[in-house]
């Protein structure tokens, strides 16, 4: 099973995705990355904030660094979880027929119980977006884990 989560940068949702995911399930049994849909980033580390807060939880992301989405990446993933509506559309369109497309999922929609669907970008925000960030993706990622 191969997970992939995008964000726009890669820099501060989608590194902590993958982050919480890698915690949560076997690396024998899944492969999990993530990307950016924009490539502002490329080769950089996580934002600060996603690095602190990963770390508050027990969780080491600096050994991530940012890259681009690449068509690619439909061929090798078996999911690929979007943070927030653009994100999804942005790959969305990128996909070559109705198999890529199929994997492209609002990573939010995993909580059923939820009807907020975007994962809010804060890169422009303070800590506490990164907090609120790190607990919405902790509980889809339970259930994420909890399915394979
Ligand atoms: P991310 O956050 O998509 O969660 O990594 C952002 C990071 C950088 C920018 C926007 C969002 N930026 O505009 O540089």
């Amino acid at each position: 099973m191969k997970i992939l989560m995008v964000c726009l940068g890669n820099i501060c949702r989608s590194p902590l995705a993958e982050g919480i995911l890698k915690s949560k399930v076997s690396s024998e049994n899944v492969y999990v990355d993530s990307a950016g849909t924009a490539g502002y980033h490329i080769g950089e580390l996580p934002d600060k904030r996603s690095i602190a807060v990963a770390k508050k939880y027990g969780i080491d992301i600096t050994d991530q660094r940012s890259r681009k989405f690449s068509i690619a990446d439909f061929d090798t993933f078996d999911t690929i979880y979007a943070m927030d509506e653009s994100n999804y559309h942005n790959i969305v369109s990128l996909a070559r027929n109705d198999e890529d497309a199929e994997k492209v999922k609002l990573i939010l929609k995993e909580i059923s119980t939820n009807n907020i669907m975007n994962v809010p970008d804060p890169y422009y925000g303070g800590d506490q977006g990164f907090e609120n960030v790190y607990n919405m993706l902790d509980e889809a990622c339970d259930v994420i884990a909890s399915k394979i």
